[in-house]
């Protein structure tokens, strides 16, 4: 039998500001995940935070995109929601865009990454969760784990790995997607994601077999609703060892941070900065755009747990191993704002085209006049 991991998430409200889930929507979430184990939806959850967002971790055997997971997740953001309301937290239900469940969230607000396998004498799970962020946050450190033999070893030294990886990329504006394999066509396959306003990593098999090896949320908040209702916040799943990148390799990206986009207004480019769940919460210019890594292994459908059914989560980023991709981070964190509404570390028009600024610009428009 096959096991399927879906991690979906939405923000439905936050304290102060978008800073943080609080407690109460977090114990609301996991009193549902626990009703639904017990009447043997999903086998096993996880309920976490990244900054505002809440995040719903989940083993099941009902495969993706299944209409009962999603309803579960959906149902458990709206409970949140309407606590978030009686709490007058900020931005509540923010991510719930339509009124009612129509068989699948997507394209109904909240994100999803989801990945299904037969699983393996052992198999490690990496779960990435980032807030202030969008989608596209990811190509880069997905090009790192599956495409830089200069970060993943085992692309030269693993023999399952030589052949390499398939990378699906969505291209957002258009809706239309396009597979590339590596390494024969790295450079094409940099040529797109290199343009995070339009492209973004959806999925990654191994060439060899098609396993699957990544799986990201590539929901665009704006492109659904039309404006800006803040950055998607992206989730990934990624396997690790035997075969796949092994867990170190999938955190070695982040002895450095990197720029992504989305930050105050999700209009400015930020430095993503790795953080255990305890600092999981956004502060500074509402970021910087923060990413934390659970290690999870999944167990005959399970995630492994403790004999008291708690699983056994390890929170990666929470380490000094960290600290020097956090404290370049603030460093660049603190260039950039002195740098304010300025080009480059606002983004450009391009990428704030569903935010209010065109609305806080046309006012000016009457009073533009022919250059002489
Ligand atoms: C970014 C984000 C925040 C808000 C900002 C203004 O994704 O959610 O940076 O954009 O705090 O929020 P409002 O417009 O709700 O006052
Ligand atoms: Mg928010
Ligand atoms: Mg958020």
């Amino acid at each position: 039998m096959k096991t399927t991991v879906s991690i979906i998430k939405a923000d439905v409200g936050s304290i102060a500001g978008h800073t943080v889930v609080p407690e109460p929507l977090l114990k609301i979430a996991r009193e549902k995940m626990k009703q639904a184990k017990e009447t043997g939806l999903i086998n096993s959850s996880f309920v976490f935070n990244a900054g505002d967002d809440l995040e719903l971790l989940m083993t099941h055997n009902k495969g993706e995109n299944n209409e009962e997971i999603h309803k579960l997740a959906w149902d458990t953001f709206i409970s949140a929601a309407q606590k978030a309301k009686q709490l007058k937290l900020y931005g509540a239900g923010q991510d719930l865009l339509t009124d009612a469940f129509s068989g699948n969230v997507k394209g109904m607000g909240p994100g999803v990454a989801e990945m299904e396998f037969k699983e393996r004498g052992s198999d490690p799970v990496v779960v990435f969760a980032a807030d202030k962020t969008e989608p596209a946050a990811y190509n880069f450190l997905l090009w790192k784990i599956f495409a830089d033999p200069m970060n993943t070893a085992g692309l030269v030294i693993d023999p399952r790995m030589v052949c390499g990886f398939k990378f699906e990329v969505l291209d957002a504006k258009k809706g239309r997607t396009v597979t590339l394999s590596t390494p024969s066509e790295a450079y094409q396959l940099l040529a797109l994601i290199g343009t995070t306003e339009h492209y973004m990593i959806k999925k990654i098999w191994r060439n060899d077999d098609d396993e699957i090896a990544a799986s990201s949320s590539t929901t665009k908040l704006s492109l659904i609703a039309g404006k800006y209702v803040g950055k998607d916040d992206p989730v990934c799943l990624v396997r690790g060892q035997s075969g796949f990148p092994s867990v170190g390799e999938i955190t070695a990206p982040f002895l450095h941070t990197y720029l992504v986009a989305g930050w105050m207004r999700g209009s400015h480019w930020g430095p993503f900065m790795p953080v255990g769940l305890k600092d999981s919460k956004c502060t500074v210019f509402d970021g910087p755009p923060r990413i934390v890594a659970l290690g999870i292994q999944i167990a005959n459908g399970e995630l492994a747990s403790d004999d008291a059914g708690n699983p056994l989560v390890v929170d990666i980023f929470e380490d000094p191993a960290f600290d020097l991709a956090r404290n370049e981070a603030l460093e660049l964190a603190s260039h950039l704002r002195r740098m304010g509404q300025f080009e480059p570390a606002r983004l450009s028009p391009e990428a704030m085209e569903y935010t209010t600024l065109p609305q806080c610009l046309k006012e000016l428009e009457p009073r533009f006049k022919e250059d002489e």
